[in-house]
């Protein structure tokens, strides 16, 4: 479950402007969104204008935020004024409002309350939900939609929506559909090693527990491949795009639990992503991680890779036999406590090496994956080390390469621990 923050790193470098201070709406200012600020409190009591999203714990809010902008594929200033969330100056953030209502009305009556449908079951990545079908490699075309065509059909109003409608509330008598063929039988598939196991040999293969013990920090440094934003473009010229580039990377770990992930983009601050043990947090703009985004980084701080994962989850089992680019390997499967998710673990059947982690970012509206490739594992003081990081997310691929790891440097705590905030601008003076 390592280095999924690298995936979440640098979702704000197109939105230089996040920091900048608008003026302050009227009301009482939010205390900043901290962890510990929203303790015990609901998105309503704690931030301004929630209006559907009232029951929900305040931690929930920036993960679905985070949910949103991916299941759209826009940016925050889509549907916000930066520095100005709570404000409904546009319209994107009132049909998104009524959007949410919609998906949970929908999810509450047609599907039995389960989170069956979400933005990205329409939206797919793009803004505007498809009326169309859209081949993969294609954009979804402008067209008018049917409420633009018939007006007249539009429903304007939804008011009885029938709890009745949901699947469990069907009669007996109805059948979906013919029977489906039965299956030919299998061949009877080689037996699977249990769990235990398969930890055992991971365990033993990196290096066993004796020699993983005296690891007490690691700092990585090499490159990652990745899209990599443009200098921050001069005053009047356009934006450039960001492209894909390969741009030096640094990868700290303090064991137990303490890491950081650092990026320099070419003319900017360093991007960096960090967790002290308690608090997950970016650095441009400085935000605390929350929610299911915290969940991550909390998974990906463990050292050696997915260790801890029978006791994150129950229901662990090895569940099939899989091929992970061209090796046969192990998949072990587990429930989150909470039921949340299951998330899945790859373990080369040969060598018994973690190959791949499969995870996800939950959150009350949706969910996108992570996954992580290991590859390229080389002994660095009796532990095998990958050198080779692959990650797949929803924001796009990313390689990170080590050229060097190195093991028990002295490595400040101060490093993990979560910037203070800018100071703010100074206070107008009062007019005279
Ligand atoms: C597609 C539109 C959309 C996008 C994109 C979006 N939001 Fe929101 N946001 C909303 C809506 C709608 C609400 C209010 C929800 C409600 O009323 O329950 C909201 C509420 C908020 C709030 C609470 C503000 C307050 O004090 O009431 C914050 C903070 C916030 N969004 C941050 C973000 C951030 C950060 C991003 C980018 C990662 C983002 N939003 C992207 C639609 C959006
Ligand atoms: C059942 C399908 C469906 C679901 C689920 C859905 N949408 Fe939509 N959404 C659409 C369609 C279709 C449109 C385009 C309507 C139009 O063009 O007038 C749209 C339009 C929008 C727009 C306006 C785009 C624009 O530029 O006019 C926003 C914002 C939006 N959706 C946000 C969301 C969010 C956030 C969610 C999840 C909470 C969501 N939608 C879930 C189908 C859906």
């Amino acid at each position: 479950m390592v280095i999924l923050t690298m995936a979440a790193i640098c979702f704000a470098w197109n939105l230089p402007s996040l920091n900048a201070q608008a003026p302050a709406p009227a009301g009482p200012p939010t205390p900043p969104p901290t962890a510990e600020n929203m303790k015990g409190k609901t998105a309503a009591q704690f931030y301004k204008k929630i209006e559907v999203l009232k029951d929900i714990p305040a931690t929930e809010i920036h993960p679905a935020m985070e949910y949103i902008i991916l299941a759209l594929g826009v940016g925050c200033p889509y549907c916000h004024t930066l520095g100005k969330f709570d404000v409904d100056d546009k319209r994107e953030k009132h049909v998104a409002r009524s959007m949410i209502a919609m998906t949970m009305a929908l999810n509450a009556t047609a599907f039995d309350g389960k989170r069956e449908i979400t933005c990205y079951t329409c939206h797919r990545g793009a803004a505007k939900g498809a009326p169309t079908l859209v081949f993969s490699g294609e954009k979804s075309p402008t067209e008018p939609t049917a409420a633009e065509i018939f007006p007249a059909l539009a429903v304007r109003n939804i008011t009885n929506l029938d709890p009745g409608m949901s699947p469990s509330k069907a009669p007996a008598t109805v059948v979906s559909g013919p029977a489906a063929p039965a299956k030919p039988a299998a061949a009877p598939a080689a037996p699977l090693p249990a769990a235990e196991e398969v930890f055992t040999k991971y365990a033993q293969a990196l290096g066993g527990n004796a020699a993983i013990g005296k690891i007490t920090s690691l700092v990585h440094k090499g490159t990652v491949e990745m899209l990599v934003p443009a200098p921050p473009a001069p005053q009047g010229t356009p934006p450039v795009p960001p492209a894909m580039g390969t741009v030096p990377a640094e990868f700290d770990r303090k064991i137990p639990g303490k890491q950081l992930v650092s990026i320099e983009f070419p003319g900017r601050p360093a991007n960096v992503v960090g967790f002290d043990g308690t608090i997950g947090w970016h650095g441009t703009p400085l935000r605390e991680d929350t929610g299911g985004e915290l969940g991550l980084l909390k998974e990906i701080a463990e050292f050696p890779p997915a260790s801890k994962f029978r006791d994150d989850h129950t229901k662990v089992q090895v569940d099939a036999m899989e091929k992970i680019d061209g090796h046969d390997a192990y998949r072990v499967v587990g429930l989150r406590p909470d039921g949340s998710a299951v998330d899945r673990l790859y373990f080369d059947a040969q060598t018994g090496l973690l190959l791949r982690s499969y995870t996800t970012m939950q959150s009350v509206l949706g969910a996108f994956p992570e996954e992580t490739n290991f590859d390229d594992y080389r002994d660095v003081n009796g532990v095998k080390i990958p050198y080779t990081i692959r990650l797949v997310s929803a924001e796009g691929n990313r390689t990170y390469k080590w050229a060097q790891v190195d093991a028990n440097a002295p490595v400040e705590d101060s490093k993990f621990t979560k910037p203070l905030p800018p100071p703010p601008p100074p206070a107008p003076r009062p007019a005279d």
